[in-house]
Formats: structure tokens, C-alpha cells, sequence
């Protein structure tokens, strides 16, 4: 079975859908695995910039029963399962139909997919516990700033919450620092506070603001591809993310006791 990995944190703008389409080509491209990429948000940033490997299905089929579920790709290549605005009718269904259809067309596909990966909206709504009940992993991309420590809050007691409840597999694989600035002085204060309640889950690389991210996601390609000197200070934090994070998202067994702190 493969990891399915949500990419989520209620607050918007943090970098959920960049991280998600990013990992994605990592794992296409160094991993040389299969990747499905499922976005739940009706924005469809991720579709917009993996559009190139649309598989001719939308996201909102895999809340039904029985969705036709895509054709494995070729070798080390991707899958799109696209947003779009017909997600927002899913927060009206009723969660005892929609939830069990989605894990179900989700473990279906993570039976043909090395990976799945599943790019979130900024709430924490229905499409959102669907995601983490079919999940085997969340990374919680953040900005630091004021009011990010309780945004990681909110995210980590739902993530808890739903293994509690639902979804024993489920771990937190990490909080990844986007747009980090060292030289900020509110960053630096907010990094001490997310270090004193929640250093285990941090992981200890950081990814700056680099105007050579958007750009390459804009030109639908990864980072490392793109042909500017720029694009390389960018790709090696990435890469140095994405290292330090795989085992995380594939460790089997119990999760930490002191998860449950959150
Ligand atoms: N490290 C970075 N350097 C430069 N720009 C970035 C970086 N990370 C994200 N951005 C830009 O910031 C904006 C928000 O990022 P993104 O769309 O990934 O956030 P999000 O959490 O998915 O937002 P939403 O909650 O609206 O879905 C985008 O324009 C993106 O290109
Ligand atoms: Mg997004």
C-alpha cells in the first residue's frame, strides 16, 4: 500500500498547495516512484500547476460510491485528480455517505500509486476529515508569524483527534517552516514559541521566500528544472526538506507517545 500523505493547515496562504505539488514531483523524479496528486480545493491551485498530467478525473467523483479510479501511470510519473468548484457542495453531504466513499476510492488508489498526495483547503471542514480519515500522514506546512502557533495548534488537535477516533495509521510526519526569514524579529519570536510546544514535530530545515518557486510552479515544472541560477538555492531546500521528511512519512509503527500532548 502507498502512503497517502494531506498537506494541510486551516490557515490559508501557507504554502500547503506549493509543498503538496512540489513533493510530488520529488517523489516522480528523485523518489522514481508513482505519485497521485488529489486536490480538494476549489482555488485548484495544485490542478493549475500539474494540469499536464490530468487523469481525465475530478476530485469531487471520489466522494461518490464506486468512483472510476485512474489507470497507474507509467513509471515515476504523475497523476492529477483535479480541483474545482464543485468541491464547496461536498461540505453540505451528508459525512456518513461522502467520508467512507472517499477512503475507499483513496485506498484504491494507494494500492496503485506509490503515493498519494492530497492538497487541502484552509479549513478544517468536511473535505479536510475526509482527507486525514483516509490518510496515513499529514505535513502541516506554516509562515511564522503571530498567529501561527495556534493554527498548528488547531491542525495537530484535529490530526490527533481523527487518529483517536478514526484513524489509528495516522501520524504527523511534520510542521515545515515556509517563507522563513532569519533576519525577522516577529519570526524569530514565534519560532521559540513553536520550538517550546512543539519541537519534535519540527523539522529542522527551512524553506525561505524564493520568487523562484512560484515561478517554476507557474511554468509547470519543479524547481530543479528550472533553468535559472536561482532556482538553485531554492532546490536545495526543498530537496533538504523532502529528505528530511520521507522517513517520517513512511515510518511504520506507533506514533510517538508525546504526540498526544497536543
Ligand atoms: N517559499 C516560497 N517562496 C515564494 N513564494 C511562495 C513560497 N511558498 C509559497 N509561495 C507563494 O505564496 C502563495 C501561497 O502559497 P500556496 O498557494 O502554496 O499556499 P496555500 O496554503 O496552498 O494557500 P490556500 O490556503 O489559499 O490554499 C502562492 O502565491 C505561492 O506561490
Ligand atoms: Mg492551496
Amino acid at each position: 500500500m502507498g502512503n497517502v500523505v494531506v498537506f494541510g493547515n486551516q490557515k490559508g496562504g501557507v504554502g500547503k498547495s506549493t509543498l503538496a505539488v512540489l513533493y510530488a514531483y520529488w517523489v516522480a523524479d528523485v523518489q522514481r516512484q508513482s505519485v497521485c496528486v488529489i486536490d480538494l480545493d476549489t482555488q485548484a491551485n495544485s490542478s493549475k500547476s500539474l494540469r499536464r498530467f490530468a487523469a481525465g478525473i475530478e476530485a469531487v467523483e471520489l466522494f461518490r460510491q464506486n468512483a472510476i479510479v485512474v489507470a497507474p501511470p507509467c513509471e515515476a510519473a504523475i497523476a492529477l485528480v483535479a480541483g474545482g468548484k464543485q468541491l464547496a457542495d461536498i461540505e453540505l453531504a451528508r459525512p456518513e455517505m461522502v467520508i467512507p466513499a472517499f477512503r475507499t476510492n483513496v485506498l484504491h488508489l494507494a494500492e496503485r500509486f506509490d503515493t498519494v498526495v492530497i492538497d487541502t483547503p484552509p479549513a478544517l471542514g468536511l473535505r479536510m476529515s475526509a482527507a486525514l480519515i483516509a490518510a496515513t500522514a499529514v505535513v502541516c506546512p506554516i509562515e511564522l508569524e503571530e498567529y501561527s502557533i495556534d493554527g498548528v495548534t488547531d491542525m495537530l488537535k484535529t490530526t490527533f483527534g481523527v487518529r483517536r477516533r478514526y484513524n489509528p495509521q495516522l501520524r504527523l510526519a511534520g510542521v515545515v517552516l515556509n517563507r522563513f526569514n532569519p533576519h525577522s524579529l516577529r519570526q524569530k519570536a514565534a519560532m521559540q514559541g513553536l520550538a517550546m510546544h512543539f519541537r519534535e514535530f519540527v523539522i529542522p530545515a527551512r524553506i525561505s521566500t524564493r520568487s523562484a518557486i512560484p515561478e517554476a510552479l507557474a511554468a509547470g515544472m519543479p524547481v530543479w528544472q528550472l533553468p535559472k541560477s536561482a532556482a538553485r538555492e531554492a532546490s536545495l531546500e526543498l530537496m533538504r526538506v523532502f529528505e528530511l521528511l520521507q522517513p517520517r512519512i513512511t515510518r511504520s509503527g506507533e506514533a510517538a507517545p508525546e504526540e498526544e500532548r497536543a
